[in-house]
């Protein structure tokens, strides 16, 4: 996958050189671009915001420099994203679709936001990484590229696999545990270290429900459960009362 970010500030995108993102990068799975949009301004001073109409407080990205930046990027079937508070939140569904693209434009505002005629008619898709404002879309592009990244077939190790993880199933992951056994008088759960898969294995559905029936219930809403599924949860449930 080719990724081509469009930023006033390049330099922030050298952190993600390292550890599993970094080796994609450096195997050929994923390449990333940064490209400085005030390189396009037309402005003889370099710059690239002005006030908004209107009136308000805070600077607005004009349509000039960004426009110019997509277009020296831009290929027939790039998706060409805007990071923005005011986007369609990024999930797990959504980062699997994108992990199958071949060419991503991430755009990154600052101030109070780019001229809204970008977002209207330039733009395949605004997306936020969560419900609070960050000072400017650099660290939701990096939050959106590293989980993209690790869901294109080869990033993962063999080891690293993403198959039990949170949010891979609608459901929050189960607990992990390693040696040693006890840890300051606290106990690894027995039930792990009695070889039965079975029993391992229903013990850890268990308690992925119970993480997401108390972390994030809201999952459960969408989540088409099974029978089994429906009992410990009414276990759940019942085990929470007078707690
Ligand atoms: N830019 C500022 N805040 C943001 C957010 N929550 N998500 C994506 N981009 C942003």
């Amino acid at each position: 996958m080719k990724i081509d970010v469009l930023t006033l500030f390049p330099e922030m995108f050298s952190c993600l050189n390292h550890s599993i993102i970094g080796r994609a990068i450096d195997s050929g799975l994923i390449s990333i671009n940064s490209v400085n949009i005030r390189d396009f301004s037309e402005n003889k001073h370099n710059r690239v915001d002005d006030y908004p109409y209107g009136g308000g407080a805070g600077m607005v990205l004009q349509p000039q420099p960004v426009y110019r930046a997509i277009q020296s990027v831009k290929e027939k079937q790039s998706r060409i994203i805007y990071l923005s508070p005011k986007g369609k939140l990024l999930n797990q569904d959504l980062a699997k679709e994108l992990s199958k693209e071949k060419h991503l434009v991430l755009l990154c505002g600052h101030y109070e936001g780019i001229d809204n005629r970008i977002i209207e008619n330039y733009i395949t898709d605004e997306i936020s990484i969560g419900d609070y404002v960050l000072t400017g879309g650099e660290l939701a592009s990096m939050v959106l590229i590293d989980c993209v990244a690790r869901l294109i077939t080869g990033v993962l190790g063999k080891d690293e696999s993403y198959i039990d993880e949170s949010h891979y199933d609608g459901l929050l992951e189960y607990p992990q545990y390693t040696r040693p056994r006890s840890f300051d008088s606290f106990h690894v759960p027995e039930i792990l270290l009695s070889g039965n898969h079975q029993k391992i294995e229903y013990w850890r559905k268990f308690q992925a429900l119970k993480t997401t029936y108390l972390n994030r219930p809201d999952l459960l809403d969408n989540k088409n459960l099974d029978d089994e599924e429906r009992e410990m949860l009414k276990q759940i449930k019942s085990e929470q009362v007078g707690k």
